[in-house]
């Protein structure tokens, strides 16, 4: 992997920080990039650890040191910057406690000036991401996996943006293989126009479902459909027109989706823009000796040690399959884009899939295999109440947002029956729920989907930021004027949640980088749902316009960078910021 060149953003504070930490930690013989320092900070959320906390576990077996005793020499060896209060070693930590007047006086002009610029970073500069998230399967339901990977896969695409790459997004359509050759019997035998026409996903899926139940006392149907596949990818005109009409119908109902999600692609390019370049490449890997017959007549190759299972390129019946295809996919995107990565964002449940897909790559002697990283997520599970929006045995995902948009209707209708535009104000409110929801458990883990979790205005929700951001917006609309820096009283930002909320703000890069460096968009919706808490908690207690007169400025600086940054979040996690609601 290529070394990350140094990032000219984030705040000044905190990089004098990195430095004299990077300084302490040279002096033990120990060398690290500022970006490597910057990445390793945490900010703690446990009283008394200071308000920014160094590691020192991941140290201790290359120093041969205790963690306790690495923190313990930094403290001593560190030089504190002007904006350092006292640093000191607690529980294998560093932990820099900050001043927060020089802090605010540094991070709220930064942001008053940045805007949504700020947390850009340059370390992607010149480096293109190539990024396959969403690729649901044509002819079948947009489900819920699709959905976690859509909506982390577009988050990742803003926050790589931010960071200075150049991304690729690709969505790698299920549009081959044989269910093709079931669904043209299908269609044949039971299709109907209209239904087609009108709902084209939910009437081949029942073609399909219907396909499987008859062929269980009808196996001729197995063998219609083996014979039709083998005619599509021989080209046959008819079938070739059908299969095309299925995938144009399918897409432009994910379309739909896309639209209401925000999300966009660079590439539709899926399994079946592959189909030509599947046996040039079988032919290299057999003359090159890197495939070889298995024993049943299909064609492998064999990675890894003993006991490994092979990547399985063709079956002894000339059949290619998914691996193939995305063998070939692979070197396509390396062709093309040059990538510096390429992303999968699909299910933990194709773990092994994608470890044999960068075995293979590697065998095949491509330097470039280890820049592949299978992004993966757990499970979307749906709590019973959600069962009313299922229709056979799936959960529709237009359903789900219908239902999701519905209720916010009833919200807000409640809460606040005078708004304006209400209906928009609903549609973004609704999705954007669904979406923060998916996002605000990290990846790894299942999500557990229930509608009054993920819709209330007052919980960890998507709706609660929208909440508060649309509170600030009126805010300071009241206000209505300018603020000019020269009136700002620092002194004035002295409670605990001013000093956290400061903090918090200049916290906000680094935020994005580790986001960027984890693949992990929850990061973002964490420091987000803290921030919204520590200014919901500071509104209640301080009066802001109605206060000390010399105060408002800077509280009001305060609350528009707050503001801001809750913006600028949202989009990063693609929710829309409503002004009000
Ligand atoms: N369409 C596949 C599925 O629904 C996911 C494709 C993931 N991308 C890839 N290049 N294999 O399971």
């Amino acid at each position: 992997m290529t070394t990350v060149a140094p990032a000219r953003s984030g705040t000044v504070y905190f990089r004098e920080v990195c430095e004299s930490t990077a300084g302490a930690l040279a002096g033990l013989s120990c060398h690290r990039s500022l970006e490597d320092v910057a990445a390793m900070y945490e900010a703690p959320d446990r009283k008394g650890l200071g308000d920014s906390a160094f590691p020192c576990f991941p140290l201790a077996k290359e120093l041969k040191m205790a963690p306790q005793e690495i923190a313990s020499q930094l403290a001593g060896r560190m030089e504190r910057p002007r904006s350092v209060t006292d640093v000191r070693a607690i529980g294998g930590y560093l932990n820099v406690w900050y001043k927060p007047e020089i802090v605010a006086a540094e991070v709220l002009p930064i942001i008053a000036a940045q805007g949504q610029r700020y947390g850009s970073a340059e370390e992607g500069r010149g480096r293109t991401i190539c990024m396959d998230y969403s690729h649901p399967n044509i002819a079948k339901p947009f489900g819920v996996g699709h959905l976690r990977s859509t909506v982390i896969g577009h988050s990742l695409k803003r926050i790589l943006e931010k960071l200075g790459y150049s991304t690729i997004g690709i969505n790698h359509l299920g549009d081959w293989g044989t269910q093709f050759g079931k669904l043209i019997v299908a269609f044949r035998e039971w299709g109907d126009e209209g239904k087609l026409a009108a709902e084209p996903i939910a009437h081949l899926y029942d073609l399909y479902v219907r396909f499987h139940a008859d062929a269980e006392s009808d196996p001729g149907l197995e063998e219609r459909a083996r014979r039709e596949f083998k005619k599509l990818e021989d080209g046959d005109r008819d079938n070739r027109l059908l299969w095309q009409r299925f995938r144009d119908l399918s897409l432009s109902e994910f379309e739909r989706v896309y639209r209401r999600l925000g999300v966009t692609f660079d590439s539709d390019a899926g399994e079946a823009f592959y189909n030509e370049r599947l046996s040039p490449l079988i032919d290299r890997l057999v003359q090159s000796g890197v495939a070889r017959s298995g024993e049943d007549g299909a064609l492998i190759i064999p990675i890894g040690g003993e006991g490994e299972a092979p990547l399985l390129l063709r079956k002894a019946d000339g059949a290619t399959l998914y691996a193939t295809r995305d063998l070939a996919a692979a070197e396509y995107r390396y062709d093309t884009y040059h990538f510096d990565r390429c992303l999968y964002i699909v299910g933990s449940a194709q773990a092994l899939h994608f470890q044999q897909l960068f075995a293979a790559l590697k065998a095949m002697g491509h330097d470039w295999a280890e820049r592949m990283v299978h992004v993966e997520f757990g499970w979307v599970k749906f709590a019973d109440t959600m069962m009313s929006t299922r229709r056979g045995n799936i959960i529709f995902l237009d359903d789900v947002l219908a239902e999701a948009v519905e209720r916010t209707k009833r919200i807000i209708a409640d809460k606040n029956p005078a708004l304006e535009d209400a209906d928009a104000v609903a549609e973004a409110v609704g999705v954007g729920a669904v979406v923060f929801w998916q996002l605000s458990v990290k990846r790894q883990k299942d999500v557990n989907f229930d509608w009054d979790d993920a819709l209330a205005f007052d919980g960890r929700t998507g709706p609660y930021l929208q909440y508060t951001h649309a509170r600030l917006s009126s805010l300071l609309a009241k206000w209505g004027k300018p603020i000019s820096m020269d009136r700002v009283a620092w002194g004035h930002l002295n409670s605990e949640e001013e000093r956290k909320l400061v903090l918090r703000l200049g916290d906000w890069p680094r935020a994005i980088q580790v986001a960027g460096r984890q693949y992990e968009p929850q990061v973002l919706a964490a420091a987000l749902l803290d921030t919204a808490q520590l200014y919901n908690t500071f509104y209640q207690k301080v009066r802001i316009l109605d206060g000390e007169a010399e105060a408002a400025p800077a509280r009001i600086l305060l609350s528009d960078c707050v503001r801001q940054v809750l913006a600028e979040g949202l989009c990063l996690l693609g929710l829309q910021a409503p002004h009000q609601m």
